[in-house]
Parts: structure tokens; sequence; C-alpha cells
């Protein structure tokens, strides 16, 4: 497992626990099959993921948009970042179709990355948007 939810911090916006939850345990299906080598499996779940972080970042910056968060752009920076990067780490899957790329990724990447956005960006604007939604 790469993350337990209880890595992630809780948020004052319970919509957007519930996003990072799903997202925690796609990414620990994802993480699996990479440490398993299951190439057809990270097929299948990378557009699981796709989708997911897709959901999960535009379903924030729809919330920032709708109530004005002051920082949504830096938010939204730090969002477009990992979606270059996701992308990349997908030209590159298709090509080589290495799992352990996707290991690396994941496991030196992606899970501070999401540890850090939380406490840092999430936090902050989920305060600024209480729990109206
Ligand atoms: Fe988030
Ligand atoms: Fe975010």
């Amino acid at each position: 497992m790469l993350l337990a939810v209880k890595d992630v911090q809780k948020v004052s916006n319970m919509e957007m626990n519930m996003l990072h939850e799903e997202e925690i345990e796609i990414i620990n299906a994802f993480h699996d099959a990479a440490v398993a080598k299951d190439i057809e499996k990270v097929d299948e779940i990378f557009k699981a993921v796709e989708f997911d972080v897709e959901d999960h970042f535009s379903t924030e910056e729809q919330m920032m948009e709708e109530s004005g968060f002051f920082a949504a752009g830096i938010h939204k920076a730090e969002h477009d970042t990992m979606r270059k990067k996701i992308k990349n780490l997908k030209e590159n899957w298709d090509r080589d179709k290495d799992p352990k790329a996707i290991q690396h990724f994941l496991e030196d990447e992606f899970k501070h990355w999401i540890v850090l956005h939380v406490a840092r960006w999430d936090s902050e604007t989920a305060m600024a948007l209480g729990d109206s939604m």
C-alpha cells in the first residue's frame, strides 16, 4: 500500500475529503499493479487514474471559482504541474510499458506531492469554502 487514508490530512470540506479518499484507493490499486508488474492491470487502472485525478482537480477548481478563493490561481497551477507529470508518465508508459517507472513516480513523487498539496492548498481552500457545498 502506497498511502493510508490517515496519511492525507482531513480538510474542513467533506466533498474534498471524499475526493481524496477515492483517489487514495485508486492510487493504491495502481501502485499494487505496478509492483506486481501486471501490464494489463496497469493499463486498465491508468484510465481510472487519469479520470479520477481530473475529476479531483476540476471539482476543486470549480469550487474555488464559485467561492472566489483568493489563491485559486496558485492552487490551480499546482494541479496543472501534476496534470503535466501524469500526462508525461502516460506517454512514457505507452511507449515503454515499464511498471518500475510507474512505481518510482508514485513512491518518489506523487505520494509526497499529494500529502503536501492537501496540507498546504486544499486545507486552506477548504477553510475558505467551509462546508457549505
Ligand atoms: Fe485535493
Ligand atoms: Fe487541490
